[in-house]
């Protein structure tokens, strides 16, 4: 990734320069370009005389301002991690973990339900927020939607005015996915235990294949957004909420997550369980469980694997 970062700053590069940088020949810069243009999803402009430039540059993570704006969380910043939430998740087993684990790119980024989490070099946000839970748990629904409107407020922060939420975490701007939240629990749950909240937020990512409709900030804004000064904004929002979680409960949330969910009040199709649902959505309860009408009755329902689609255009 040493490439990506001499070209980070968006600026003509000759094939020579970047070949002496690296002790390799051009014919090998371009070869490895052409690779990363693949591999990572970006843009490259190669022009004749001038050399190679990445169309908007790059906007890596910049520790030591992190740092410096979040005094009081440890962090973990790192080129390149398998996960996030597995580095964080093994960070556990340590007698004191960093409280975030952040990096520019995942080769094995994981999203809900066994799938794959595209995570190219320095173009989105892959962050893990380590908790300490000294209560038992399991019941992770209402924390995880209260990481929801944590990334929402922290969206909206930067301008994205009209993002909203999908039962339980995905993150929606106009019905396409610009972020996902995955908790996992690790330790023992009837003793002292930590949750990893991992988010994954599609920052200024142009091109990806995905099986699933998505846009990202940089599509949304019109510009290339900083990704040091939204992973500021993500974790006070997080730990600002999570506060107001841990001393009140969900309960005084529960409105505000209604008001940003996206399918409130329509027709949907509940699967990941034995056998699909369909109903119309009333809300969440104040444990974080989804409430349906389902033939006329309200059911709940809980989940980690649990996924919504519309059922019709209602
Ligand atoms: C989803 O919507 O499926 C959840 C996506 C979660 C992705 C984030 S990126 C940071 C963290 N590390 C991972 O491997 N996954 C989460």
């Amino acid at each position: 990734m040493r490439l990506l970062r001499i070209l980070a700053d968006g600026r003509f590069h000759s094939g020579e320069a970047l070949g002496a940088e690296l002790g390799i020949s051009r014919s090998a810069v371009a070869k490895r370009l052409q690779q990363l243009e693949e591999s990572q999803g970006i843009k490259l402009f190669a022009v004749r005389g001038k050399g190679y430039c990445l169309d908007g540059g790059l906007s890596l993570l910049d520790p030591q301002r992190l740092q410096a704006q979040l005094p009081g969380v440890r962090l973990l910043v790192e080129d390149t991690l398998a996960s996030t939430n597995s580095t964080a998740m093994q960070c556990c087993r340590n007698p004191d973990p960093p409280c975030a684990v952040l990096t520019e790119c995942q080769t094995a980024g994981r999203g809900r339900r066994g799938r794959q989490w595209v995570s190219p070099y320095a173009q989105n946000l892959y962050v893990s927020r380590i908790l300490r839970v000294d209560q038992p748990t399991t019941q992770l629904e209402a924390p995880s939607l209260v990481v929801g409107l944590a990334v929402i407020h922290a969206l909206r922060q930067q301008g994205i005015a009209d993002c909203a939420l999908k039962w339980p975490n995905d993150i929606l701007v106009g019905g396409r996915k610009i972020g996902g939240i995955l908790l996992e629990l690790t330790g023992d749950p009837a003793d002292s235990c930590h949750v990893v909240i991992g988010i994954g937020i599609n920052v200024n990512m142009q091109q990806a294949v995905i099986d699933q409709a998505w846009t990202s900030m940089r599509e949304q804004l019109g510009k290339v957004v900083d990704r040091t000064v939204l992973a500021v904004d993500l974790l006070r929002c997080l730990d600002q909420l999570l506060l107001r979680h841990r001393e009140a409960g969900f309960a005084p949330l529960r409105a505000e997550w209604e008001a940003a969910h996206a399918w409130q009040g329509r027709e949907v199709c509940l699967s990941g369980g034995r056998e699909p649902v369909y109903g119309r959505v009333l809300g969440v309860s104040a444990d974080g469980a989804l409430r349906l009408q389902v033939a006329g009755e309200e059911q709940v329902f809980t989940g980690g694997e649990l996924s919504l689609r519309l059922h019709d255009d209602s």
